[in-house]
């Protein structure tokens, strides 16, 4: 088996963009950066990574003859809001537990950004008031009942796709669209820098990349940036998933320790609340590349970024590249962080 053996539905426009970050590279003084964009690879409700992932598992929803799609996250959760898109899509119900992952006291927490973009696209959506947590939850489960019960037939996808069968396929394929990429730019991205929470974006790049060094390609460093601050959970769901893809995907040896790396030093001390260096990343990217990050994610793993191109660990003849992976509609809760 590879990647290729596996259907494809296709939600995207086509391979995401990638492009050089030119001031931003100037800014830091070191590696070169470019960034490869999942924000922009979709016209479902702005996009995100999670579309790529449910590529990959949409044959299986359809296959499976369910009616309903039901998940889960937290209020502004990037997850829910692209089920309910890819639900909208393929004329599916679409029920969503939201939980209180973050105690974010904005006011319209609840009501701007995600949750009222799931809303518009019809979802049900619930308010739980459970928190953080990416492992399976009892929630969740009832969710699933509840739909059986009132006689529709649910189609069950965990917290970001990723304790998914298939949840690592679309990254694995990812990394050969990278490749693909480099050879019609002409450059090899030694580095990836990556944003982890529930693990299968970072996974099935580690899969994917594993994938093509078995077939002659250049070893490269996959750093995954813990956006949690729940590091060994973190890393043991990666690791995992990173393992049963590599194996769906027919690498042909067994990953190694090095291969997975998450570092932690810029989630701060809880999911969803930034910190200085969040909030300086994400002024930074807005005002040298008009490039927008969120407080969640993205906003982390580029203060994680920053830090490693300024402080030299990763080197200055390093080419880089930044996995924008969305997110920017929750923003809107944040709006308090950033002044009038
Ligand atoms: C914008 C954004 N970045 C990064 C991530 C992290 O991806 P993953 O959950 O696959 O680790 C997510 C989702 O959790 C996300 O929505």
């Amino acid at each position: 088996m590879s990647i290729h053996d596996f259907e494809r539905y296709p939600l995207t426009f086509g391979p995401s963009p990638v492009h050089h970050l030119d001031r931003l590279t100037a800014h830091l003084g070191g590696a070169q950066i470019w960034a490869k964009r999942e924000d922009v690879s979709s016209g479902l409700a702005y996009g995100g990574n999670k579309i790529r992932k449910l590529e990959y598992i949409v044959p299986d929803v359809l296959a499976s003859g369910a009616d309903t799609l039901v998940s889960i996250g937290g209020y502004q959760s990037n997850h829910t809001r692209q089920v309910a898109a890819v639900g909208a899509k393929l004329g599916l119900k679409v029920r969503l537990v939201q939980e209180r992952w973050v105690d974010w006291d904005d006011p319209v927490n609840d009501r701007v950004g995600n949750i009222l973009l799931s809303r518009i696209m019809g979802a049900d959506v619930r308010l739980n008031p459970a928190g953080f947590d990416i492992g399976i939850r009892q929630s969740w489960q009832q969710a699933i009942d509840e739909v059986e019960a009132s006689g529709g037939t649910p189609y069950p996808i965990p917290a970001g796709a990723s304790e998914h069968r298939l949840g690592g396929l679309g990254f694995a394929n990812w990394a050969y669209e990278v490749a693909e990429q480099e050879r019609q730019l002409g450059v090899f991205f030694d580095t990836i820098v990556v944003c982890t929470v529930t693990g299968s974006t970072h996974a099935g790049m580690i899969a994917g990349f594993a994938a093509l060094e078995e077939a002659g390609g250049r070893p490269r460093r996959i750093l995954g940036i813990d956006a949690s601050a729940t590091l060994e959970k973190t890393r043991s769901q990666v690791d995992r998933i990173a393992r049963n893809c590599a194996d769906l995907i027919g690498v042909p040896r067994d990953l190694r320790d090095d291969e997975i790396t998450v570092l932690d030093g810029w989630a701060g001390d809880l999911y969803g609340i930034p910190v200085e260096s969040t909030i300086d990343a994400i002024r930074l990217s807005g005002r040298l590349e008009g490039m927008i990050i969120d407080p969640v994610y993205e906003g982390k793993s580029m203060a994680g970024l920053i830090d490693l191109v300024t402080q030299g660990e990763i080197g200055k003849d390093s080419t880089v590249l930044y996995a924008h992976l969305g997110g920017q509609p929750a923003l809107n809760a944040y709006s308090g962080i950033f002044g009038d």
